[in-house]
């Protein structure tokens, strides 16, 4: 069986650096910023489009490896269908337009989620997308659409189950997260959520188990490159103690320093 070459947080200490090696980000607020200006609130995502990029580009730019991000949720097709199917348009209409820039900018763009209820058209986008760029190694920018945490850890289970007919009750915490859909990146340091809820609302639920969380009242629209720097800036100053005292983390750093000063390497658990 296929094990994650991820570190699980709550198996074991992963390394942590001072730039977020994954940063996952609920992009709230477009409604409410289109509403601010007495627009529809389509044009919110409209512009949302805009603060991906500053953000995709900042991302870069720090040395941050995976980016991943909520557009469309398990629950957003309660929405009203017009602005469901705006949503759709736009993610197509974004994802012809800039295929091209995200591969020449060495990124590899992945998609998690159910992709059955799409318009098999956009499928078909994606699927290419994602095999163009499939050999970038710069940013993996992951975009959840049609995604829930809960529909994630159950496809899971379903998998197990299917590949393993003969074996109940004795899965492991690392062969259910080699099932889940983002089995490709390791678990997220940073979790931010712009627009002012301080709520998860069914995202990466099993990897968010240890990451730090951080929720501004910006909107998405308005979520700039200074807001990103103060969101890891945020971070930096996080002691991430995975179970432990503060006086231990204090020992391993002094330990690991000492190390690395001698030149040997030594893992931070
Ligand atoms: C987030 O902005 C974008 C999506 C959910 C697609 P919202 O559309 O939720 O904006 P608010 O929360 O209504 O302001
Ligand atoms: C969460 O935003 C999903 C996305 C940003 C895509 P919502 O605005 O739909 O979340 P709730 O329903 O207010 O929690
Ligand atoms: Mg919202």
């Amino acid at each position: 069986m296929a094990r994650s070459p991820f570190t699980s947080s709550t198996r074991d200490v992963p390394i942590v650096s001072a730039v977020p090696r994954h940063i996952a980000i609920i992009m709230d607020g477009n409604g409410r910023w289109a509403r601010k200006r007495f627009l529809p609130r389509v044009a919110g995502h409209g512009r949302g489009v805009e603060a991906l990029r500053t953000t995709i580009r900042g991302c870069i730019e720090r040395g941050v490896s995976y980016l991943t991000l909520f557009a469309f949720s398990s629950e957003n097709w309660r929405r009203p269908a017009d602005e469901v199917s705006f949503l759709m348009q736009l993610f197509m209409r974004s994802l012809q337009k800039e295929v091209d820039r995200l591969h020449e900018n060495g990124i590899r763009f992945r998609v998690i989620g159910d992709l059955s209820r799409f318009d098999p058209a956009l499928v078909e986008l994606i699927r290419r997308a994602e095999a163009l760029t499939a050999g970038n190694e710069r940013l993996t920018l992951t975009v959840a659409a049609n995604y829930g945490g809960r529909w994630d850890i159950m496809q899971a289970i379903n998998g197990l189950l299917a590949k393993f007919p003969d074996r109940r009750g004795d899965f492991t915490e690392d062969e259910l997260s080699a099932e889940l859909a983002l089995n490709y990146g390791p678990e997220p340091d940073l979790f931010i959520r712009t627009g002012g809820e301080q709520r998860i609302s069914n995202f990466l639920l099993w990897q968010l188990a240890y990451s730090e969380l951080y929720f501004t009242d910006t909107l998405w629209p308005d979520f700039d490159d200074a807001a990103l720097g103060h969101a890891i800036q945020s971070y930096q100053s996080r002691e991430r103690r995975f179970g432990r005292t503060s006086e231990q983390l204090r020992e391993t750093e002094k330990r690991v320093s000492a190390s690395s000063a001698d030149g040997v390497p030594e893992n931070h658990a």
